[in-house]
């Protein structure tokens, strides 16, 4: 048997986090740095993505890297890859987090913004996963994928309508199973955490009149704080989930009971 701290431990881990210079990835990053991790800090703005990475360096002392990386772009996760490995080494853990929401009901959204947030939300997702990996097979290394999805791959939150977001979530899942079961060969597991509603900044601009219904549709009757997500991804992360693969986790304040 290993010690609690052992199997949560990430020393000699590297990870990446996309969307990790704001909310839940930048809240996560600093966990995976404090268990041990060289952290990559990745976000569309570079110059964001290295004052991130200069600060988790700071806390923890682990080694980190800050770049600019947008998710849908293939040349530009190919070079994030890239760059991770050259600068802190083959990255062996992807807390893949970027996302994007537009809350439109599906008779009005623009199809450019139908597709814009299923470009982020899944081709995002799958790119990086994949990039991820080719590089990992191709060093015979193994490693773990949590992917992000949503209390909305489950249900239909209320009152605003976003078909995309929900559809793009729902698929972020099957897609997680589907990696998991093409990738076990190699070591790579792959699983999913779905958080409820969050505090991030993604939330903290919504009318208060949606928030008071989503907090009356919430057992807890509060947002989650990004701290509460970490525990889940330290999981899947670590060893402590070596025989979880395809799993999604829900983090949600028991909403998805309802
Ligand atoms: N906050 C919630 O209540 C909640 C609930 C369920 C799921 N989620 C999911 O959690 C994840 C993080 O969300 P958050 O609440 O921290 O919001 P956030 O807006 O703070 O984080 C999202 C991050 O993704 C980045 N991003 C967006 N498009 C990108 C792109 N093309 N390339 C690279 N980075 C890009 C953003 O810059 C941002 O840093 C998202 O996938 C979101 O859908 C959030």
């Amino acid at each position: 048997m290993v010690s609690a701290a052992d199997l949560f431990s990430l020393k000699g881990n590297t990870a990446i986090v996309t969307g990790g210079t704001s909310g839940i990835g930048r809240c996560v990053a600093n966990y995976l740095a404090s268990a041990g991790a060289g952290v990559a800090i990745v976000a569309r703005h570079g110059d964001a993505a290295r004052q991130a990475a200069e600060e988790v360096a700071a806390e923890y002392g682990v080694k980190t890297v800050g770049i600019g990386c947008d998710v849908t772009d293939e040349a530009s996760v190919t070079a994030m890859v890239d760059t991770v490995s050259g600068a802190i080494g083959i990255a062996d853990v992807l807390f893949n987090n970027a996302g994007i929401n537009i809350p439109e009901t599906a008779l009005d959204v623009s199809y450019a913004d139908w597709k814009r947030i299923l470009d982020v939300n899944l081709n995002g997702a799958f790119l990086t996963a994949r990039t991820f990996a080719r590089k990992l097979i191709s060093e015979k290394k193994p490693g773990s994928v949590i992917n992000v999805a949503s209390i909305s791959a489950s249900i239909i939150v209320q009152p605003q309508s976003q078909a995309a977001y929900n559809a793009s979530k729902a698929a972020v899942v099957h897609l997680t199973k589907s990696l998991a079961i093409e990738w076990v060969k190699y070591g790579i597991r792959v699983n999913v955490v779905s958080p409820g509603y969050v505090w991030t900044e993604m939330n903290q601009i919504v009318d208060k009149k949606i928030t008071e219904v989503w907090m009356r549709s919430t057992p807890f009757g509060r947002f989650a704080t990004p701290d509460e997500m970490a525990g889940g991804v330290l999981y899947f992360a670590s060893k402590a989930s070596s025989y979880a693969t395809g799993s999604e986790l829900l983090i949600d304040g028991g909403i998805t009971c309802l």
